[in-house]
């Protein structure tokens, strides 16, 4: 059987789930101001209607509807729908966070570049069993043709409100991801590309504040996360006492990179990338950070961040200043501040490489960093991964030949993490896997 779902080109997703309220969101095709149902059930035949109402979109949101349900019980399992002109969308599954749990199952995604490949990673993690999506940007890339185009975007490369609204529309028009989207809750944060390559926050809002508001403004429409008037990003959440989630916005905030380009700098970037005062995080974003670590009663504190955290040398010198090693004294200053904070884990995107590395402070192995590669973006690295692993000894795993997703499982006593690379048809192979044990 064929199902068309008229009006509803988009699917369904949710996102930014607590413990009694998440996001639904949807897209419709409609051309005038339109009022669309929204119906939240216990089960999927929507003989339990727990939650339904109207809202109303138009062009000024380009179509997108997204509502926050709350009254929700902790841990549990929703169905959800649309109903626009007495058509249905796709029913969408989701989940609130448990109050408390014994095992929590986190994907780490990032970087899916549309014309590359296909979004091979969703199609996967749909049968792993995952309470939680985390992306950690590049949602959608401003630009259209990386390197080896795979399948064809007719859209404009994003400039303005209208062509960044239909890079985040030909985004979710994969079918993998929105499979995945209406079955798992999603937690996005940003990163470059969402915006423009390698910029900064402070520069752009100086130079083209249109462009930056544009871009920010398209991301609330398409992306399942609670709105506000700031673009705030920065959030926190937490999973009963196993894990705090702490997301952070390093592009909005952060100080003009070092020194461009900011892959393999001249030789006298570093000095600038090591002097005192550059932010990354902001002042207000940094206190926020280091506070919510220093109070957490979690197990774990997860740092969901856009780009490696660790040192990343070559020849003693930053290899990419676009990283925090561009932010060193920052860097330093959050290391400091939580040095005696157990089982700290970054997980990070940005680099379409996997990483699994330990973040060192004062010659002690302070936090780990796990780095997923791209759904679909490709990466140039693998000539320079001997040179890398060799010149710095903290990072224990490197592959820059899959792109792909990583599986997160955490436990109270230990933390496992499953490195997983896909083939270019779409073949999916266990590249690694770690265990990290709580302390
Ligand atoms: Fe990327």
């Amino acid at each position: 059987m064929l199902y068309i779902f008229l009006y509803f080109n988009y699917s369904v997703a949710s996102g930014d789930a607590d413990t009694n309220s998440l996001i639904i969101w949807t897209r419709i095709d409609a051309y005038s101001k339109a009022e669309v149902i929204y119906e939240i059930s216990e089960d999927s035949l929507f003989n339990k209607m727990i939650k339904s109402g109207k809202t109303i979109t138009d062009s000024s949101r380009d179509w997108t509807v997204k509502v926050l349900i709350d009254g929700l019980e902790p841990g549990k399992t929703y169905f959800y729908r649309f109903k626009y002109k007495d058509k249905y969308s796709p029913i969408g599954k989701t989940k609130t966070l448990p109050r408390e749990t014994d095992h929590f199952r986190i994907a780490l995604l990032s970087c899916q570049h549309f014309s590359e490949n296909y979004f091979w990673a969703y199609k996967y993690l749909i049968n792993d069993s995952v309470d939680i999506i985390l992306f950690l940007g590049d949602f959608i890339y401003e630009f259209n043709v990386y390197r080896n185009p795979r399948r064809a975007d007719p859209t404009l490369p994003a400039q303005d409100l209208e062509t960044y609204r239909s890079k985040y529309k030909i985004a979710h028009s994969d079918t993998f991801l929105k499979l995945a989207l209406s079955r798992i809750p999603i937690y996005v944060i940003w990163d470059d590309h969402e915006v423009m390559n390698d910029y900064a926050g402070k520069t752009i809002r100086y130079y083209n504040p249109k462009k930056l508001y544009d871009a920010y403004k398209a991301f609330f429409e398409y992306i399942p996360i609670r709105d506000n008037d700031s673009f705030r990003i920065y959030r926190s959440f937490k999973v009963g006492n196993l894990i705090d989630i702490l997301l952070i916005d390093g592009r909005q905030y952060r100080d003009e990179m070092a020194c461009r380009p900011t892959f393999n700098p001249k030789d006298n970037c570093y000095k600038v990338a090591f002097s005192e005062g550059r932010t990354m995080l902001g002042k207000e974003q940094k206190i926020w950070l280091i506070n919510n670590l220093k109070n957490s009663k979690s197990i774990w504190k997860l740092i969901g961040n856009n780009v490696m955290f660790m040192d990343l040398f070559k020849d003693n010198k930053p290899l990419n200043v676009d990283q925090w090693d561009g932010y060193y004294f920052e860097k330093m200053e959050i290391l400091k501040n939580i040095k005696d904070i157990k089982n700290v884990i970054f997980g990070t995107g940005d680099t379409h490489v996997f990483y699994f590395g330990e973040v060192i402070y004062d010659k002690k192995t302070i936090a780990y960093e796990i780095i997923t590669a791209g759904v679909s973006s490709p990466s140039s690295l693998k000539v320079l991964s001997d040179t890398i692993l060799k010149q710095n000894p903290h990072i224990k795993f490197m592959n820059a030949e899959y792109r792909g997703y990583v599986i997160l499982d955490f436990y109270k006593d230990y933390l496992n993490v499953y490195f997983y690379g896909t083939k270019e048809n779409g073949e999916r192979i266990l590249l690694r896997e770690e265990k990290i044990n709580a302390r």
